[in-house]
Formats: C-alpha cells, structure tokens, sequence
C-alpha cells in the first residue's frame, strides 16, 4: 500500500516536470520566435528578435561571438547549424548587456541604442527620410528604403556598402569615385571578437588596379591587377562552372563583385580571416549540404611567393625552384652576400646599366604574375607595338604589357619606377601568367638571344666565374680540409670520386652546401657498422661517424623513398641547411651517390630526450629547470620554423625521439624538414609508414590526413603532458580508467587535481606554478578542435608570462586509451570509437 502512494506521488512528480519542461520549451520557443520581416518607425527590434528576408535565407538579430558575452547586432544565415555572422552593424562598440534596441530615429536613420538611449550604431544618412522601412533582402543585403517618393530599389543606405569580413554573392568591393565610398574587408580581430582585426583587402586605385590585402600597414598580398578575365595573380579564379567574376572599371567606379551561376542552390562565401594558418588569409568558401559544413574552396596567400616583394626587384619567384627567388635574365642581385645568405629583399639590378640614348629593347618574360601596380598607367585602346613604342619613349617607363588578355590581347600598360612582386606560374598551362615586356640595355639583348642558341656555354662560363668568384670570398676552407683528408686517405679511387664530386657540385649553382662522397662517410662510420647504429628513425637508420678531422657527425642513411629527383632533392638540403637556429639540429652536407642518399648532421653527445624522461633512473638528470628550458626550446625552434624562417615547415613527426639534447641540455629539433624532402603527397598517402606516430598524431591528421602547423602544436602538446608526467603518451594505462596520458591529465585538471600528474622524481625540484602552466598550455595544444588550439607563437607567449590569462582548455583529441590504440585501423572503426569518446566525455562533464 504505502509503496503504490509512492509511487502515485513519483508520477505526481514526473507529470509537474513534464509540464514545467514543456511551458519551458514553450518559453524559449516563443522568444526565439519573434521574427519580423522589417523595421519601421513604430516596429523597432530588440534583443531576441530577428528580422529574416524574404525567403528566410539570412537572418539579422542580436548575437555574442565565441565566448565573448558583448553583445552584437549581426546577420547570419538562417539554416546553417555553426552561426556563420556576414556582417556586424556595431563591431567597434559592443553592448555589454541585452538592453539594445534597433531603431529608427527622428531623421530616419537606423539606430542601435540602450536603454539609457546611448548610441551604439547609426546608419549616418547623408538625408532625411520621411517613411523609412528597412528589410533584409534575400541576399543578405540590409537595406534602408524611403516608402513615401522613394523608387523601389533606391536605397537610402545599404549593409553591402559597409562589408565586415565577408563579401556576398553580389556584394561589390571596391569604390564609389562619385561618393569616395571605399568598401572593403577588415578580419575580426579574433573569432570571439567582432572588432576590426589588422587585416584588410580592398581595391587601390591605382593606373591599373588591384587587389591588396594589408596586414596593419604593410602589404601582404597583391591580387595583381585585373587583365580583362581574372586577376593576375590568381589563374584559378578564372570564370568556371560556379563562379562568375567581374571586374568594372570607369570613371564612376571600381570594384570586384562575383556571382554564382547557379543562384539558389550554392551558398558561397569570401572572408577575410586574421585566425586562419600562417597569420591569416582570404578564404573562399561553399556550403557543402552533404557533409553540412563549409569546404574551403581557395585561400590566399596561398604560398611563399605569394608573400608580398618576397624577393625584391626585378627578381622571380618560384615555387619550383629552391630558393624561390631568381634574378630575371639581364639582371643580377643588388648584394651578392646578402642574396646567397637567402634575404632577397633587395632584390636584383641591371646587369648594364640603362642610359636611355637608345641603345635598349625589351625581353619578354612569360607566365608572370604581373609586377606591383602602384605607378603604372594604362590605354586600353593602344596596341602592344605603341605601347612598346610609348615606352621607349620615356625614360622612366621600365617595362610594358597588355592590359586585357581577352580576345589575343589589347590595351597597353606601362610601369614606372621597380617592378616588385614578381611570381611564375607553370608556362605549361595556357590560361595562367602574363607575358610582361621588361626594358634593358642593348647587350643584354644580344646576350639573351646568344643565350637560346649557345645556353650551354653560357651557363659553364657563369658557374665557373662564380666558382671561382666564391673560393675567393673565402669559403674554400671547406675545401682544403678535405682534400686534406683525401690526400691521406688510403684508397687512391677516392680521388676520382673527388673530380666527379666537384664537378657534380658546380652543376648546383649553390655552392655553401658541403656534398660528402660515400667513402669519407663509410670510413666515418666504419663502414655503417651494427656498433656505430645510433638508431633508426622513420626515415631510415642512423649512424655515429667521426670524420679524419675528429668532428663527430650523425648519418642519416635515407630509405629510397624519396619522390623526388637528386638536383630537388639537393636543392631541398640547401634550403633546410640554412635554417639555422639554436634549437634546431644543423645539418652539415649530403651525400648522394648511387642509391645511397644521406644527411650529415652535427652530432648531439647527449642523445634524444626520451632517453631522459621515459628512463626511471635517468628521469632524475632532469630537474624542473631543465625540462621547463627544454619545453621552451622546443616551442621556440618550432615557432621558427612555423613561423620565422622563410619556408614555414611544418615538421610532422614531433615526438620525445626527435629531441636532441647538446652538452649542455640544450633541445635541438631534428628530422625537420624531411617532410619537405619526401614530398607531401606522399607523406599523405604513406602515412602510417613514413611520417607521424601514434600517439603523437592529432585526429584530424590520423583520421583526414589533414596536417597544418596545429598538427604540429598538437604534438607538442602531448610532448609537454609526457615531460611533465614523465609518462608516454602510447602505452599509459591506469586500473581506474581508460584513458590515455591526455585524458588522465584532462581528468585530473578538471578534479583541480593538476599536480598529481608530475614525475615524482621532478616534485622536489619544481615551481608549481611553472608546472601547472606547462600542462595548462599542454593541455590547450593537445584539444579536439585544431582551430582551438593556439599557434606556436602564442604558446611561446604564455610559456613565459607568468601572469597571462590563459583560457580554459577544452577536450582533447584522442584521449581514450581505446582510442588511439584502435587509430591504426580503418576508418570506420575511427568514427565508431569517436563515439565511444562522446560517452566519456558526458561522464567527466558530469563530474
Ligand atoms: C577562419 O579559418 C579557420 C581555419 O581555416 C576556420 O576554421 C574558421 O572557420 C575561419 N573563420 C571563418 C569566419 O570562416
Ligand atoms: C614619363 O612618364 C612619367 C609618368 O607618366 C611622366 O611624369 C613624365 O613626364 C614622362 N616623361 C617624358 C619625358 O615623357
């Protein structure tokens, strides 16, 4: 009996429950609902309404960014699940409560208020209306119109007229030369803050116009000027099946504008976003309905030579060749040294000087991405031979081309003062590059035109004055020590393979890089001996070697798989030989001969740091102060080569192993840069082989074979977590739990329990507060999200500031136990055990 009231009483309960849900569910409904479809004087909108076009495509309202609890008033689009905001009225004043109004005031003007009737925003209209309504056009266009006298379609103010980050469909960039209107883009400052980042695109008017992304004050990227079909600079974006482009150019304005062919079904964006990789690009995106999310569909700068005047004046770049930067034909480099030691923005001069008496002509250069536009000057009627004809004429004119491709070709532009920001496209492919017309002295003609048919002789006699040219400047010492070592080496073949050695290298016309021959290494090695095995590394086995000399060197015998042919391959350890910084290993040469392919590098006496940390006995060599010098090493050599050396290397296999320590417990990265010499897409496929391990591997690179410099912070992450637990990442279990070293540190962070994690041998020697920030910062490389995860930089930042505020970490990626063992397997297997992760998180949240 008293168990049946019971349980009446419980179902009492349930039903009071059931009820309160629904009137809640009801509640929020019903302010979630209260949609209008326009503004007007006697309909203002507040805090929790919206206003939806026509078709209910966009939507604008009241909005927080990120974790950001300002208040905003933004549009977005209605359907899709991550709030994707175009364009944001009040970005540089937000409100601080939900007190704001949307209104229209006495002149008509739409005005953003709070309570206090203090003014956020306003539409500043140059004149009044008299019955002003405002809507949101099913383009996303908010628009301002006067009902009484005004002509439909004539807006008193638009929304498209002010973009924030992201240009629509239709939306124009550029100018208004009757108003002085300039529209163009600026990034949010950060995806949890609306306000105006560093970043901006817009038009430059100049003679011939172009796009520029600035970053603060500096140029960035330069679109190169529109030829009549495309931007210069840019020959993917010619018009295809989903995108028209335009370009208008007259006395009344100039402006970019593009549209989707096939209006309805795509939905497309372009956005300007300072949070993307490498310090922020240009982004153009598409909603895929299919996987329900945005793909990326092209970004700019998309690589080096996109960087702006990477190479200075009358200088090439190309991303084919290494270095990227070569002098165009008639011209040498302004500073030898400063060129051959890689800084090339100063860039190239004339071989022989121009007089101007008329003893000159031009060379035509094909497939370019034209030349900065800032002083030039176009006729779009002449032909090429006036344009030529006009630019002899003039002194000060250096260099001529067409301004329009369509059609063979017409229009002339002349450029005054340097050229800069030069780039090559593949000639091969007909639709990408400009021929450019570049002005120089008669002898250079007559050099150029000897070049095609005598190109041969011509490049011995300029090796053979830069050989000699170089062993003058000094860096023969090299040299001589060798040849000393092979005048007293016991096999006379040796001196052969010295001719062919020298002769090899003069074909390279970079001389720095030492070539070992495969003797002095196999006498260095004693002849790849089992005793002198150091280890073996996913790229091949490596060897102690002592040179006649006694410098001790480390050999890293490559397995074949390089996709790449021996003069890239070279080119390529020229390149990583000039990375220089304290904590990267140096590389000293390469030798090549046969099948064999190898890299010398300084050898490290104190072997690799998972010798330290994963060793109960040698753990205590380490104290706290060590191993925080040594995780701040790490962050600044992969900082530079994310971020500081010329060629943004992302490493792709961080790991304890990869650490090299130097007498004095310096870290010193080691294997960077392989994942340039074996060639991305090979890397990709051959992941599981070549490139990453488990364990180290963020999920998106394990699941996707997505890597980016957040691949790299992700492993970064995990090697913090295992110095500071002294615990490998793979392998950890504990009786309690399933999880891995990442979700036993989550878990003892979210607990407050953070310092249990430290290696007991570390707990005497360590400063609490350090420890707690290195897992802190562990923690926030090691998360799920890669956009979440900060770039190296900012690690370094709150590596060493003590009172830096750092943000909540959230949940990492692969922290089941399960999980990561189970990586290794398919793909399905992945999704199924994501879910699994799901389940653990709920648990741990619950907590
Ligand atoms: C900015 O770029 C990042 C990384 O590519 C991306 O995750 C993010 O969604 C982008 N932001 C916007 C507003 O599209
Ligand atoms: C050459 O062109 C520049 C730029 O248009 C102009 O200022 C200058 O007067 C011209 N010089 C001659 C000699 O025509």
């Amino acid at each position: 009996m008293t168990e049946k009231i019971e349980g009446e009483k419980s179902m009492g309960s349930l039903f009071f429950l059931v009820t309160c849900s629904v009137f809640l569910c009801f509640c929020s409904i019903y302010t979630e609902s209260i949609a209008v479809n326009s503004i007007t004087r006697s309909q203002p909108l507040s805090d929790g309404q919206t206003l939806v076009s026509g078709q209910e495509r966009f939507v604008l309202g009241f909005f927080s960014a990120g974790v950001s609890r300002n208040r905003y008033v933004g549009i977005w689009y209605t359907d899709i699940p991550v709030q994707t905001v175009v364009w944001v009225a009040n970005r540089d004043k937000p409100l601080i409560d939900s007190s704001g109004v949307l209104r229209i005031d006495v002149r008509g003007n739409l005005v953003l208020v709070n309570q206090k009737n203090y003014i956020f925003w306003s539409s500043n209209l140059s004149r009044a209306a008299e019955n002003p309504v405002v809507e949101l056009l099913e383009s996303g266009n908010l628009v301002l119109q006067d009902q009484r006298g005004g002509v439909a379609g004539d807006f008193l103010w638009q929304s498209f007229d002010y973009p924030s980050d992201t240009l629509l469909p239709g939306m124009k960039l550029g100018w208004n030369l009757k108003t002085g209107l300039d529209r163009r883009l600026t990034s949010w400052k950060s995806p949890d803050d609306p306000s105006s980042g560093e970043l901006s695109y817009g038009i430059e008017l100049h003679g011939y116009p172009e796009a520029v992304m600035w970053k603060g004050t500096e140029e960035h990227y330069r679109s190169g000027p529109w030829n009549g079909l495309r931007y210069s600079g840019a020959p993917e974006l010619a018009p295809n099946m989903v995108f028209s482009f335009s370009f208008t150019a007259n006395a009344d304005e100039v402006y970019y504008i593009y549209q989707l062919n096939q209006q309805g079904s795509i939905l497309s964006r372009l956005v300007l976003n300072q949070s993307s990789n490498n310090g922020g690009e240009l982004q153009r995106f598409t909603w895929n309905g299919k996987s329900n999310s945005w793909q990326l569909f092209l970004s700019v700068p998309r690589d080096y030579c996109d960087t702006y005047g990477l190479c200075g004046a009358y200088s090439n770049c190309d991303t084919n060749q290494s270095p990227p930067c070569r002098c165009l034909g008639g011209f040498k480099p302004k500073s030898l040294g400063n060129w051959n030691s890689m800084d090339w923005s100063g860039g190239c001069v004339q071989k022989t000087a121009l007089s101007c008496k008329g003893h000159e002509g031009f060379l035509m250069f094909s497939g370019l991405k034209l030349p900065d536009t800032k002083r030039t000057w176009v006729n779009r009627s002449m032909d090429l031979n006036e344009c030529e004809m006009m630019c002899l004429k003039n002194c000060s004119c250096n260099a001529y081309a067409r301004a329009d491709v369509r059609g063979g070709g017409s229009g002339c532009v002349l450029w005054f003062g340097d050229l800069i920001d030069i780039r090559q496209f593949p000639i091969s492919s007909s639709s990408s590059g400009q021929d450019l017309f570049i002005r120089v002295d008669a002898s250079e003609l007559a050099v150029a035109q000897g070049d095609s048919k005598r190109k041969g002789k011509v490049i011995v006699a300029v090796t053979i004055a830069l050989v000699s040219g170089i062993l003058l400047l000094g860096c023969s010492g090299w040299y001589l020590w060798k040849w000393k070592i092979n005048m007293t080496s016991p096999e006379g073949k040796e001196v052969d393979n010295e001719e062919q050695d020298i002769v090899e290298k003069s074909q390279m016309d970079d001389l720095e890089l030492p070539c070992f021959n495969l003797a002095t290494i196999a006498i260095a090695t004693n002849n790849f001996s089992d005793s002198n095995k150091l280890g073996e590394g996913g790229f091949g086995p490596v060897y102690k070697g002592e040179l006649c000399g006694g410098q001790e060197i480390a050999v890293k015998r490559l397995s074949k798989n390089s996709l790449q042919g021996i003069d890239e391959f070279k080119n390529e350890v020229i390149l990583i030989s000039k990375l220089q910084h304290r904590n990267l290993v140096k590389v000293l040469g390469c030798c090549i001969e046969g099948a064999e392919t190898m890299l010398i590098y300084e050898y490290m006496e104190n072997k690799s740091l998972d010798h330290y940390i994963f060793d109960e006995k040698r753990s205590t060599l380490l104290d706290w102060e060590k191993r925080f010098n040594i995780v701040f090493g790490i962050a600044r050599g992969l900082l530079y080569l994310h971020q500081d050396s010329r060629l943004r290397i992302i490493h792709r296999d961080l790991k304890a192993s990869n650490i090299l320590l130097d007498c004095n417990m310096e870290p010193k990265i080691s294997d960077f840069g392989m994942a340039r010499i074996f060639g991305g897409d090979q890397i990709e496929a051959e992941t599981d082989k070549v490139v990453g391990t488990y364990g180290y591997m963020s999920p998106e690179y394990a699941i996707e074979g997505l890597f980016s410099v957040k691949s790299d912070v992700f492993s970064f992450g995990v090697l913090v977590l295992e110095m500071v637990s002294g615990k490998k990442n793979r392998g950890f279990s504990k009786p309690e739990h399933q999880l891995n070293l990442l979700g036993h540190a989550w878990k003892l962070w979210n607990e407050g329990k953070a310092l249990e994690l430290i290696v007991p041998s570390v707990r005497d020697s360590c400063v609490a507060t350090e420890v707690l920030r290195c897992i802190h910062v562990g923690l926030l490389c090691v998360q799920q999200q890669m956009e979440n995860r900060p770039t190296m930089s900012s690690v370094v930042f709150m590596l060493g500031s003590e009172n830096a505020v750092l943000p909540q970490p959230q949940q990492p990626g692969f922290f089941s136990e399960k999980y990561s063992t189970k990586a290794s397997s398919s793909s399905s297997s992945m999704q199924h055990s994501s879910s699994t992760n799901c389940v653990t998180v709920t648990l741990l949240s619950g907590r």
